[in-house]
């Protein structure tokens, strides 16, 4: 197994480009089972979770093929099998959602209950929920889900919570349907809107997305496209962390400074200077980081996936910090981790409370989920000595060549398989 070795505090430097977005390629490449016809995406991830995805695509019949760097080809005209298979879905939640654009296509589909990080509870009644309502006949039994429908109807689906996944799925499984869906209280997270901007490409008709409300008027057909995913804004946040938690000051290219507005804006309440073009921002910190609150919430909120990384840029700040975590209510695991690195933070419930500390000290850590992962990585830039990061299976499934972009900006990282006895100082 690997490890991530870092020895903390070489400032971060210079210019690093985002890449394509995990989340909304997840969603779109489910998506893409609704063409006949062959799609390329461009700027798509390398990491383990689109790599799941690729599986599960090319286990149900679909063709996937890698036509340069960071850009493949789906076409799933021939698509046959409409059972996605135990093994994939219990690596990652995202691929539950190819359940509605089987139905579309097929009539039928037999999905497990899926799996993913261990951060709380993670149900699918919403989506379950969501294609009853839509007609299809639901049967849960030996931990699948089959659902049947000869073409589903639209109807007017309200969520109870704003669920990012949920609202993906749903559209998805209307494209194909007869008559006009309307999601309420959907998510408006840029991933969903990212993905009514590719269902449209593909011919589907669909209004709102970006909205509370998204309206999907179904069509017989649906065809391949070409589109270009949107830039990673998890990605682009913990590189922002990074450089903050360093006193760096960093350009991010390839980057959606709107996608990013409530992350940066904290970063300024903690004295960062954030300047933002089009197409790229600027991170420069250059004292110690001030202690401040935060709440996650949907978008446009502070993003859950963002609480863990910020946790780190807080453990080192000056002043007590509270942060409330409202999506996801097991999200803390990173916090006995940064406990080992010297971090003072104290959880209860759905809350921690950090109490700064002038210097994190390097310590050998496990990721325990992807954005635990990516705490611990910003953690140890900053902690004195070295430290060691194992669980980088977790990281993987995430952030594209984080080890070698981290170095490309002057920190002094490697990746290694991890030995039984490690020195001091990497060579
Ligand atoms: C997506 C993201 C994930 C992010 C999360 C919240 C992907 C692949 N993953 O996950 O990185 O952390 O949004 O921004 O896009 N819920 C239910 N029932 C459901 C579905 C959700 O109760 O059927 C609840 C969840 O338990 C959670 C909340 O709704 O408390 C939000 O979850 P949701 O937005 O669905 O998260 P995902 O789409 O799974």
């Amino acid at each position: 197994m690997d490890s991530i070795y870092i020895v903390g505090g070489n400032r971060l430097t210079g210019e690093v480009k985002v890449s394509g977005s995990k989340n909304g390629t997840l969603a779109i490449m489910a998506g893409a089972l609704l063409a006949k016809g062959p799609t390329i995406l461009e700027n798509v991830p390398r990491i383990t979770d689109v790599h799941t995805m690729m599986e599960m695509l090319q286990e149900l019949g679909v063709r996937v093929r890698e036509l340069e760097p960071n850009t493949f080809e789906i076409d799933a005209t021939d698509l046959q099998s409409h059972e996605a298979p135990y093994d994939l879905v219990k690596k990652m939640r995202a691929s539950f959602c190819v359940a509605g654009p089987l139905i579309g296509r097929l009539g039928y589909a037999k999905v497990p209950m899926p799996g993913g990080c261990d951060i709380g509870a993670r149900p699918v009644d919403f989506h379950v929920k969501g294609l009853q309502m839509l007609g299809a006949k639901v049967t849960m039994e030996h931990g699948y889900v089959e659902a049947k429908a000869d073409k589903l109807k639209g109807a007017t689906i309200y969520l109870d919570f704003p669920s990012a996944g949920a609202t993906q799925h749903i559209m998805t499984a209307a494209c194909l349907a007869e008559g006009v869906t309307r999601i309420e209280n959907c998510a408006m997270e840029p991933e969903v809107n990212d993905l009514a901007e590719f269902l449209i490409a593909m011919g589907a008709k669909i209004k709102g997305g970006g909205t509370s409300t998204i309206e999907i008027e179904g069509v017989d057909e649906m065809r391949g496209a070409r589109y270009r995913m949107i830039p990673d804004r998890m990605e682009a946040g913990t590189l922002a962390m990074a450089a903050c938690i360093t006193r760096g000051d960093v350009l991010l290219t390839d980057c959606s400074p709107e996608h990013c507005s409530a992350m940066f804006k904290k970063l300024q309440e903690t004295g960062v200077k954030v300047i933002e073009g089009p197409d790229w921002a600027r991170v420069i910190a250059d004292s110690r980081p001030k202690a401040t609150d935060i709440k996650t919430m949907p978008h446009p909120g502070f993003p859950t996936d963002m609480q863990q990384p910020f946790a780190a840029l807080l453990a080192v700040a000056d002043g007590t910090s509270v942060i409330t975590e409202n999506v996801y209510e097991r999200r803390f695991k990173y916090v006995s981790e940064l406990g080992r690195m010297g971090a003072d933070i104290i959880q209860e419930g759905r809350t921690a409370i950090i109490k700064g500390v002038p210097k994190l000290t390097g310590a050998e850590v496990s990721s325990s989920d992807l954005r635990a992962g990516a705490a611990l990585i910003i953690a140890a830039l900053a902690a004195d000595g070295r430290s060691e990061i194992s669980g980088v299976e977790h990281i993987d499934r995430g952030y594209e060549r984080i080890v070698d972009k981290l170095a490309s900006l002057g920190a002094e990282i490697v990746r290694r398989e991890a030995a039984p006895e490690t020195s001091a100082r990497m060579a």
